[in-house]
């Protein structure tokens, strides 16, 4: 069980960990506070991306020893490797700490074993952790997880629909379907995801930059890497800081694992409808976003294109994990539901 003092300094280092100053990549994103026996805060840490101090390092170089009797809370289970910075359970224990607090274990099988060292060493670790602390910290690291367990990016695949299921009118318009609150709302996701990727059929529609931004037009702090998959002529992305990678393929796993190279390791797929329909035939989609707008367009494009489907009984069912409205300043009311694929 947690103290108060101890509750409040998970809260801050799940928020320190989430510093938007830090890339989003191949490493976890991860925040340590150290408190002294009546609580006090002594330093904070995180860690800000491959090559530098790992969090716990980090709030240790921070704090004046000597720490016997204090406690370290930690976002993530402390590593026991040596990788570019040596080995955090190792540190945490020569500095003396009495008690550490771990919100999450480590899935990395070579990161892994700090609880049983810290134990080892007399330490008293605690693992019972608020349920919304221990989600905070499982959905911090989302995309790493998802890559240490499947060796490929999460990919989050998000649509704007009409209530009939369109995604375009039949002149190929779609800008915008939704309205201010959603479209800020894809803003913020871009923000969360380290790619964002879109087919060339869409790119040659639409010519999207793909930023992040903010309401008033101003880039958010972290930006998503830009992708754009298809073996075509397609117009360079207006906007951003770089070039969109071009994934020169139709095969969505080799266009994954590219991004996964590069490490990367969560994808917003944005559409359009045919990569969208690829990418869920071949059960690369791990979470679907649709904001479902109140209108109607009775033809144009379908949200989805063709998934091979024939017949009723080979329908792709979907779980509805989230129902939630978005409305904006106009008053108008979208809605976005989330749906995973279903796996049985
Ligand atoms: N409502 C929404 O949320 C939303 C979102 C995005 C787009 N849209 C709308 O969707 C329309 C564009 O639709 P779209 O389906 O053409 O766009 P798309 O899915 O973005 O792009 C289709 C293109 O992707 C490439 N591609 C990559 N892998 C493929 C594969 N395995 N099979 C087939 N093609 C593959 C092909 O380009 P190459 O021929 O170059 O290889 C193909 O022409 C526009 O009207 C746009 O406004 C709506």
């Amino acid at each position: 069980m947690l103290n108060d003092a101890e509750r409040r300094a998970l809260r801050r280092a799940l928020e320190i960990a989430a510093d938007p100053a830090v890339p989003l990549g191949p490493n976890p994103r991860v925040g340590c506070v150290l408190l002294d026996a009546h609580g006090r805060v002594l330093a904070e840490g995180h860690h800000r991306g491959a090559g530098t101090a790992h969090a716990e390092a980090d709030a240790l170089n921070r704090a004046a020893p000597p720490l016997i009797g204090a406690t370290a809370v930690v976002t993530l289970e402390p590593c026991t490797h040596v990788g570019r910075t040596g080995p955090c359970a190792d540190a945490l224990i020569a500095a003396g700490v009495g008690r550490v607090i771990i919100a999450r274990r480590d899935p990395n099988p070579i990161a892994t074993g700090g609880i049983e060292r810290l134990r080892a060493a007399g330490i008293d670790v605690e693992l019972d952790i608020p349920v919304d602390l221990a989600a905070a910290a499982a959905a911090l690291n989302r995309g790493w997880e998802h890559g240490l367990q499947h060796g490929r990016p999460l990919v989050t695949a998000k649509i704007a629909l009409t209530l009939d299921g369109r995604a375009a009118a039949a002149d190929g318009t779609s800008q915008w379907i939704t309205g201010q609150a959603a479209r800020e709302e894809v803003h913020q996701l871009r923000t969360t995801c380290d790619t964002v990727l879109v087919g060339a059929g869409t790119a040659r529609a639409d010519h999207p930059s793909l930023t992040a931004r903010r309401g008033d037009g101003t880039l958010h702090h972290r930006q998503p890497v830009r992708a754009v998959m298809g073996t075509g002529h397609f117009p360079p992305l207006p906007g951003g800081a770089g070039e969109a990678i071009p994934l020169r393929t139709h095969d969505p796993s080799a266009a994954l694992a590219e991004l996964f190279d590069r490490g990367l390791r969560h994808v917003l797929l944005e559409g359009g409808p045919t990569l969208a329909a690829v990418f869920l035939r071949a059960e690369l989609v791990d979470e679907l976003i649709v904001h479902l707008a109140p209108t109607l367009l009775g033809g144009g494009r379908g949200g989805i294109g063709d998934l091979g489907i024939t017949t009723i009984a080979d329908r792709l069912d979907l779980d509805l994990t989230d129902v939630t409205p978005l409305t904006s300043p106009d008053g108008r009311t979208d809605l976005r539901l989330t749906l995973r694929p279903r796996t049985t």
